[in-house]
């Protein structure tokens, strides 16, 4: 929903408008490699990911300031818990394990923004890599995936930032080849 209409005046139209009044000094929108970075030096910091509650349970949440604007959690997995597949529409975002381990599966693929219920995904479109502690990545907009810990007895500690703010996440369940959109869910939800 990025919108493409910027200012392009058309001649003799409206009158030009005036500089947008701002009371603050304007935040440049963080690159893939600046919130990569952010997640990376954060999940260094021994005290802050000491500080995150962890419950056998489920997972806990510490909600950060990210750069530019950014959404930022830390994030507790104890073993065994995933996040299921979602994508985090038209957000940017990183994240990086600071403690034990994450696997994500991701799909090389851009799914239809909407209008589907069930997608039959083509051969070769997964993808599954191993996040070890000081291990993270960065993805663009559209970016499908699950994130799991899988270690039998290992909690893992992660490091999130996403921008702009989630604005909606969209979950999904998969069996085989076959995604189903199952619901879409803002932010609150997804905690
Ligand atoms: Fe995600």
């Amino acid at each position: 929903m990025s919108s493409a209409h910027s200012a392009v005046p058309t001649a003799g139209s409206v009158p030009s408008p005036t500089s947008p009044v701002s009371s603050s000094p304007a935040l440049a929108a963080p690159t893939i490699t600046e919130l990569l970075d952010f997640v990376r030096r954060t999940a260094r910091n021994e005290a802050l990911i000491a500080s995150l509650p962890l419950d056998p349970e489920g997972r806990t949440w510490i909600r950060l300031d990210g750069p530019g604007g950014s959404e930022a959690w830390l994030i507790g997995w104890p073993p065994g818990t995933g996040t299921g597949w979602h994508d985090h529409a038209d957000s940017i975002g990183a994240f990086t394990t600071a403690a034990g381990a994450l696997k994500e599966h991701s799909l090389a693929v851009r799914l239809p923004t909407d209008g589907w219920k069930t997608l039959e995904l083509t051969d070769g479109v997964d993808r599954s890599r191993e996040l070890a502690a000081g291990q993270g990545r960065a993805f663009g907009q559209n970016h499908v995936h699950e994130v799991l810990n899988e270690s039998e007895d290992v909690h893992a500690v992660s490091v999130h930032a996403y921008y702009p703010p989630l604005p909606r996440i969209r979950r999904f369940s998969r069996t085989g080849a076959v995604l189903r959109l199952e619901q879409t869910e803002s932010p609150e939800d997804w905690q």
